[in-house]
């Protein structure tokens, strides 16, 4: 692993990303990139994001936050590495797919320059829209993973995340999340815009459109379609190995992917490793919430041909 890697690796569990002194102040911004609601401190938006220059073997992950990113990241590595390699097992997932809005920090590099450090091909994880996201990865036809999840689910997913992870911004009580979420008051905008604008770009672009509930159902099928679009073959046991390795309880255990060492997750509060299910929303909307949601849901979906599985 180079070294500014390893650096990376070693300190990421100091890093809790601002020097406030209290978890409350440590808590970031938000302000407005192109009309996109982008934070003030350690997941940035800059010159050198919008305009990084992308190899045309770079693979890039695209997802709405809380859609599932960790889980396709491990899944794509393990299929880009061959298998569930010792660098799978013994790195952590934010070092081998960086994160390109990672900011620096006196602890690690940003995610650019963790990029800038890596042999290819390189595994890229963006929550970016479509509009912000460097040309450079269309004009070098990267090939681009986007992991769509339903709005109800990531709302609580969301919800629970902004709790747990004292760089995001506070997010008051879950009646007023719910509200800001609605709105698309909240860290890389709105759940609409944000999945109708990869879903249209998908056919015009190298785009594999996954959807997080299609993973829960046959993950088996959703892994093959993967190892197809990256032109890979892989041996029957090695799929089963992947499938295993990237189970929710296994992802939960592995301290590379549950992100349990890192100091600005308050994972007794919520674990990063949540549940991992579909419709947990049942659980947290009121009737009237769901119905105030389900108008608005609507209104915004009316005009996209994008359908999930559990739409109303
Ligand atoms: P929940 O909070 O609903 O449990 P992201 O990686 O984009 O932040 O997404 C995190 C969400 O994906 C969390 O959802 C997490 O539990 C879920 N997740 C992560 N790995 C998973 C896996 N292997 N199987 C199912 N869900 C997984």
């Amino acid at each position: 692993m180079p070294e500014t890697q390893k650096e990376c690796h070693k300190d990421m569990d100091k890093d809790d990303g601002t020097s406030g002194s209290s978890s409350e102040e440590k808590r970031a911004k938000l302000y407005m990139v192109e009309g996109v609601p982008m934070m003030t401190n350690r997941y940035v938006y800059n010159e050198k994001i919008r305009n990084y220059k992308a190899k045309a073997d770079d693979v890039l992950v695209a997802t709405y936050p809380k859609a599932g990113t960790t889980w396709i990241i491990e899944i794509v590595d393990c299929i880009l590495s061959g298998g569930v390699t010792e660098k799978i097992k013994s790195q952590p997932s934010g070092s081998r797919a960086p994160f390109i809005e990672l900011g620096q920090s006196p602890y690690s590099p940003s995610g650019v320059d963790m990029l800038d450090t890596m042999l290819s091909p390189r595994l890229v994880k963006t929550h970016l829209p479509v509009k912000l996201v460097s040309p450079s990865f269309w004009d070098n036809n990267c090939r681009i993973i986007y992991v769509a999840r339903n709005a109800k689910d990531v709302l609580v997913s969301y919800y629970f995340f902004h709790k747990m992870n004292f760089r995001m911004p506070e997010p008051g009580s879950w009646e007023e999340f719910f509200e800001s979420f609605l709105s698309g008051k909240v860290a890389w905008g709105s759940w609409f815009d944000h999945v109708t604008n990869w879903w249209d770009i998908r056919e015009r672009h190298r785009v594999l459109f996954i959807f997080y509930e299609d993973l829960v159902q046959d993950t088996m099928r959703e892994v093959e379609r993967v190892v197809h679009f990256l032109g890979q073959t892989l041996e029957r046991t090695t799929l089963d190995e992947i499938v295993k390795h990237t189970a929710f309880s296994n992802m939960k255990d592995n301290p590379m992917t549950n992100f349990a060492p890192l100091t600005w997750c308050i994972q007794e509060i919520s674990p990063f490793m949540r549940k991992g299910k579909v419709g947990d929303w049942k659980n947290h909307f009121t009737v009237a919430q769901n119905e105030r949601f389900e108008e608005e849901y609507r209104r915004r979906m009316a005009k996209t041909s994008l359908r999930f599985t559990d739409d109303f």
